[in-house]
């Protein structure tokens, strides 16, 4: 359940039409102190919240509940006799856990590739219109409730609580179509990773919490510089069906070549593959390329994308992305031979765009695949030997790259 205390307490004021300033007359608190709370999902200490359900005329408990939070003696009674809970919520709502009934989905094709489709409207009711248990991957990189402005008519800057009832729609949808073994990788802000992987462990095994360092953002005042989003990787059940993460070339300096890690007596049993994959990504820049960007905002680089879908998918499995963007996730399982469906509710211009070009996504997907699953990339050994550092002690995969073959084939581990 998600909590925002501050959230209950104005809905309540607004429901009884009590101003502000009446309810601190009537609490005795400071106006600024009550704009506080209201600003603040936390629970304040329990006498501001008997002044405050008092004044509002609710139990304190009551007051609690609305806001989300439950208490201890709830839950124990869920727990203990729920078959009675339900009995007792039946006779106030008889339609209790009825599963949501289906909505048609107004949404309208507008791009049919060889691999994919992509559908223009809102995600939810076309969600709901796809089977279950038919997607192999869901990727989703919703917008963040941060005010942006995606110039859709998109609400970006909803109450707390809308947004994560919304987030727990689409989500509740992504959890019904994904198959037995199926992973759903959800990408945001840590402060919604944090509600969101709790929702999303009832439904799905947790398996990481990515770290994607972030390069370029501002500074918040009175916070800590925000640094990395969270990436979460989830599974339909405890088996993956797909698991198979690239291997990375070991951290070289950029001027010299020179190993950023000491690897000491190992060199000469590492694997020439790479090095494994961790869960802190620090070679991922937030945005794309500026070189190969089609939007001002949001659009991610290919290099996630191509790593998600390696983690997850194989070739001719089916990928879902309901925030379609500038189509990065489409873009990258139209060439590594991945089935995919999409939606976007505002502009697609930017991802027709795209699959017009797609040769420039596949130079940049070429650029991206050559630092993969190699323990030095062919530019760090010729720095390292420029400059002197010694490589005979690690075995160096000097194989020939495959060549890139239009509509496939990056499997090349
Ligand atoms: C953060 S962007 C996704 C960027 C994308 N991953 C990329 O790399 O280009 C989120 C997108 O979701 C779209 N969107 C927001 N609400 C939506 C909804 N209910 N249904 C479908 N798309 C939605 C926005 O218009 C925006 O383009």
């Amino acid at each position: 359940m998600f909590g925002h205390f501050g959230e209950a307490v104005v809905r309540a004021r607004h429901q009884q039409s009590v101003s502000r300033g009446a309810l601190a007359r009537k609490t005795g608190l400071p106006v600024a102190a009550l704009a506080e709370i209201e600003r603040c999902s936390s629970v304040p200490s329990h006498g501001v919240v008997e002044k405050l359900s008092g004044a509002l005329g609710m139990q304190v408990d009551e007051l609690l509940l609305a806001a989300g939070h439950q208490p201890e003696w709830l839950s124990r009674l869920l727990r203990t006799d729920p078959a009675e809970v339900i009995r007792v919520l039946r006779q106030i709502e008889p339609n209790l856990a009825e599963a949501p009934s289906l909505r048609e989905s107004a949404a309208s094709r507008v791009l049919e590739t060889e691999k994919g489709c992509l559908f223009k409207g809102d995600c939810v009711g076309w969600m709901r219109g796809l089977d279950g248990s038919s997607a192999d991957l869901v990727f989703a990189d919703p917008p963040f409730n941060l005010n942006k402005d995606y110039g859709t008519g998109v609400r970006d800057d909803l109450p707390e609580t809308h947004y994560f009832d919304w987030s727990c729609d689409w989500l509740r949808e992504a959890v019904r179509i994904l198959r037995p073994g199926g992973a759903l990788f959800l990408y945001n802000i840590p402060k919604w990773g944090v509600h969101l992987a709790s929702w999303l462990s009832q439904y799905l095994e947790f398996r990481h919490w990515i770290t994607i360092d972030i390069k370029f953002s501002l500074p918040i005042p009175g916070r800590l510089y925000p640094s990395h989003y969270s990436l979460l990787y989830f599974t339909k059940g405890g088996r993956p069906a797909r698991f198979s993460p690239p291997r990375l070339p070991i951290e070289t300096c950029r001027h010299c070549g020179g190993e950023i890690r000491d690897y000491g007596g190992y060199k000469d049993r590492m694997n020439p593959k790479g090095v494994n994959l961790t869960d802190v990504w620090t070679d991922i820049s937030p945005v794309r390329h500026a070189r190969y960007k089609r939007r001002k905002a949001n659009e991610l680089p290919l290099k996630l994308l191509d790593r998600v879908l390696d983690i997850a998918s194989n070739e001719g499995d089916l990928v879902v992305d309901p925030f379609g963007g500038s189509g990065t996730t489409y873009v990258a399982a139209e060439i590594k031979a991945r089935r995919w469906l999409g939606c976007e509710i505002g502009e697609c211009g930017p991802i027709l765009e795209r699959f017009q070009q797609l040769d420039r996504e596949r130079e940049d997907l070429r650029r991206v695949r050559s630092k993969v699953n190699t323990l030095f990339t062919p530019a760090s050994l010729e720095l390292r030997r420029r400059h002197g550092h010694d490589t005979s002690r690690y075995k160096v995969d000097d194989a020939e790259m495959p060549a890139v073959h239009e509509g496939s084939l990056f499997d090349w581990k």
